[in-house]
């Protein structure tokens, strides 16, 4: 194996619990602020467990035509039953764009690898 990125795997988060759901507008205007939430198992639920768990997600955006990716968030799950407490994988942030674009949202779980999705975006200037 000679690249990370072909070690992304993928899939219908609706059949599949590892992929991360973009929770995000397909539309939004030029420099007004909107949410992008990302989360995994709204379909399925996955395992939150000290064994077996979702650790982080991040989130990009890359414009059209671009060149290079821009990192929007990076979510860390620290607690999976430590004294009882957990964080489930959920994360939410404000973000402003100027271009039509695409968001990418990377997880990983623990036992199962890293896991992408996609959404296109339209900017309204
Ligand atoms: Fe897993």
């Amino acid at each position: 194996m000679d690249s990370l990125g072909k070690l992304l795997q993928t899939g219908d988060w609706k059949g599949e619990k590892h992929v991360p759901v973009i929770h995000a507008p397909e539309e939004v205007k030029a420099g007004e602020d909107f949410e992008i939430a990302v989360s995994i198992g709204d379909a399925i639920k996955h395992p939150n467990t000290l064994e077996h768990h979702i650790a982080w997600i991040k989130v990009f955006y890359f414009e059209d035509g671009g060149k290079f990716p821009v990192e929007l968030a990076t979510f860390n799950f620290t607690a999976h039953g430590e004294a009882g407490a957990f964080t489930e994988p959920f994360g939410k942030t404000t973000v402003r764009l100027s271009k039509c674009g695409t968001i990418f949202a990377i997880s990983y779980c623990n036992i199962h690898g890293l896991w992408e999705n996609t959404a296109k975006i339209k900017v309204k200037e």
